[in-house]
C-alpha cells in the first residue's frame, strides 16, 4: 500500500506526519494554506470550505465544497482538493495572480469586509459556479447582479445560481446582500478554465488506506466484504462516511478512536435504484447526490433536503450516518418513517432487512449489531400522494429541529385510507404517531377530522423542555403541523 497522499491545488503532498484524526483544515493551515479558516470547528460557519473532486452527477467530476474542519485528512488519501488559494491563476511567472471570477465578483461588489469568511464563501460559490446544470443558465446573468430572467426568485439568480449553495456560510460583518449580488452576477466558466476542464475527466478513484500513527488508525477498504470482515475483527471501530457527526465529536468533545473505518466510497453503498415496487438508496450516497439523482421522484425527500442542515453538510452527510447515530432529532428518520422505509443491514454473514419502525430501541440505540453496517435504505412504492415535512426550528435553514413531523397520507374519495406520520424531537427515539394515524384512517378528510387528529397528535410522544423549546411548545407545534397540512392540501386540491 503506497503512503497516504493528497493533491492540494495541483501539488501532491504526503499526509504524514499528521495524526489520523487531523482534519483537512488543520493539515492545510499547517502547510501555510491559511486562507482556509476555522470559525466554529463544527460545520456551522463554512469559513473552512474547500473543494473536493468527486464523482459527478452530470459530468465525470463535480467540484464539491465540504467543511474542511470535519473531514479527517486521511479520508482524502489519493484525492484532489482546491482551496481559495488555488482558485486564482498565475498567468506568467512573477505576475500577480488573476482572481477567479467568483473572487472578482466578491471584490467588486463589496462582498468582503474583514475577510474572515470570504475564502469559505468563494469556495462554496465556486462549487455552484461549476455545477453543470447551473452553467446552462449562466448566460442569463445580469451585469448588476439584480434579479430577473426565467426562474429567478429571491433564492435563485437569473444565472441559475442557487443561493442554498451558500446556506452553510456565515458572514458577521458584510451583510448578505453584496454577497448575493456577487453570486447572481457570475457567468459561465470559459473553455480555458482549468477547473471546468477538470470536470470532463474521471475523479480520482478511491484508494485503500491504512494510515497509522502510534496507536490509532484510519482505514479504508476497497470492498464491502473486506470492510465487513474488518468490522468483525474491530467491532469497536468508529464507522464514518462524510464525518459530519464524528468531526464534531473530535473537535468539540476531543473524542479519539483507535480505529476509524471509512465506508463512503464503497460501491455497494453508493447505488441508487428505482424499481417497480421500491426505491433503494445506498447508505453512503451523500444527501446532495440523492437529491440530484432522485430529482423529485420522492416528493417527501425533496421537501426534506433543503431543510437538512446546509449544502456544505449535505455534500458529506449520508442517510446511513443520520440513521447510524440514532439521534432522536435527526431530520431524516421522521420522513423515512412516514415513507415506511426499511434498512438493509449487512455483516460478514449476510444481510437482513429491518423496518425502520423497529430499528430504534432507545436513546441513540438500535437493533444494529456490533460489526453490522447499514448498506441501503428501501422505500416501498407506490408513494402516498399527500405528503409534507414540517421542521420547526429557530432558523429557517441550517438549524437543529425543535420538532420535525412528516406526513404521508392516501386520501381517496375524500376519505383517509392510510396515514403514516413520523415524528422527531418528541421522544428518546424518532417515532411513528400511531394513535394519530388511527384517528385519521377511515375518516373523511375534513377540518373536523384534522382538528380531532391534531388533538391526538399533541399528546404523542413524551416531549421534553430544553434550550431549544419547551415541552408545551413542542406539543402545540405537533398539532399545528397537522392543521397546516390540512390547510395546504385543501387549498391545493379543493374538495
Ligand atoms: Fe465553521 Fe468549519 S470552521 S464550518
Ligand atoms: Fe467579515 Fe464576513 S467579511 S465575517
Amino acid at each position: 500500500m503506497v503512503a497516504a497522499r493528497i493533491t492540494v491545488n495541483g501539488k501532491e503532498a504526503p499526509i504524514a506526519p499528521a495524526a489520523p484524526h487531523t482534519t483537512v483544515l488543520d493539515f492545510l493551515r499547517e502547510r501555510g494554506l491559511t486562507g482556509t479558516k476555522e470559525g466554529c470547528a463544527e460545520g456551522e460557519c463554512g469559513a473552512c470550505s474547500v473543494l473536493v473532486a468527486r464523482p459527478g452527477v452530470n459530468k465525470p467530476t463535480d467540484w464539491v465544497p465540504v467543511n474542511a474542519c470535519l473531514v479527517p485528512v486521511a479520508a482524502l488519501d489519493g484525492q484532489e482538493v482546491v482551496t481559495s488559494e488555488g482558485l486564482a491563476t498565475v498567468e506568467a511567472p512573477g505576475t500577480p495572480p488573476v482572481l477567479h471570477p467568483v473572487q472578482e465578483e466578491m471584490a467588486v461588489r463589496g462582498g468582503s469586509q474583514c475577510g474572515y469568511c470570504t475564502p469559505g464563501f468563494v469556495c462554496s460559490m465556486a462549487g455552484e459556479y461549476y455545477r453543470p446544470d447551473r452553467c446552462a443558465h449562466a448566460d442569463q446573468g445580469t451585469s448588476d447582479g439584480a434579479d430577473g430572467g426565467d426562474g429567478a426568485d429571491a433564492e435563485h439568480g437569473p444565472n441559475g445560481f442557487d443561493l442554498h449553495a451558500l446556506s452553510g456560510n456565515l458572514c458577521r460583518c458584510t451583510g448578505y446582500r453584496p454577497i448575493r449580488d456577487a453570486a447572481f452576477a457570475v457567468g459561465a466558466p470559459t473553455d480555458e478554465d482549468p477547473l471546468a476542464r477538470r470536470r470532463e475527466e474521471a475523479p480520482p478513484a478511491p484508494v485503500a488506506t491504512e494510515y497509522r500513527q502510534d496507536d490509532s488508525a484510519f482505514v479504508r477498504r476497497d470492498t464491502l466484504a473486506e470492510t465487513l470482515r474488518l468490522l468483525r475483527e474491530r467491532p469497536d471501530a468508529v464507522v464514518v462516511a462524510g464525518s459530519t457527526d464524528w468531526g464534531v465529536e473530535v473537535n468539540i468533545r476531543s473524542r479519539r478512536a483507535d480505529c476509524v473505518v471509512a465506508v463512503d466510497r464503497l460501491p455497494e453503498l453508493r447505488e441508487l435504484r428505482v424499481e417497480s415496487d421500491h426505491v433503494e438508496i445506498g447508505a453512503a450516497l451523500t444527501l446532495t447526490e440523492i437529491e440530484r439523482r432522485l430529482d423529485g421522484t420522492v416528493p417527501l425527500l425533496a421537501q426534506l433536503f433543503p431543510q437538512f442542515a446546509s449544502r456544505l453538510i449535505r455534500n458529506g452527510a449520508t442517510l446511513g450516518g443520520n440513521l447510524g447515530t440514532g439521534s432522536p432529532i435527526g431530520d431524516s428518520p421522521p420522513v423515512l418513517l412516514a415513507l415506511e422505509a426499511s434498512l438493509v443491514l449487512a455483516d460478514a454473514d449476510g444481510e437482513r432487512e429491518v423496518p425502520l419502525a423497529e430499528y430504534f430501541t432507545g436513546y441513540r440505540q438500535s437493533v444494529r449489531r456490533p460489526g453490522e453496517l447499514i448498506r441501503a435504505v428501501r422505500l416501498p412504492l407506490p408513494l402516498s400522494p399527500v405528503a409534507a415535512f414540517h421542521k420547526i426550528a429557530k432558523r429557517r435553514f441550517d438549524d437543529i429541529s425543535s420538532v420535525a413531523v412528516a406526513f404521508a397520507l392516501d386520501v381517496e374519495g375524500g376519505t383517509v385510507r392510510k396515514a403514516r406520520i413520523g415524528l422527531g424531537g418528541v421522544a428518546a427515539t424518532p417515532v411513528r404517531a400511531l394513535a394519530t394515524e388511527a384517528a385519521l384512517e377511515g375518516r373523511p378528510w375534513t377540518s373536523e377530522t384534522a382538528e380531532a387528529a391534531a388533538e391526538v397528535l399533541r399528546g404523542e410522544g413524551t416531549p421534553m423542555s430544553d434550550h431549544r423549546a419547551s415541552a408545551g411548545y413542542r406539543a402545540a407545534m405537533l398539532g399545528q403541523s397537522l392543521l397546516k397540512l390540512y390547510a395546504q392540501t385543501t387549498e391545493a386540491v379543493p374538495s
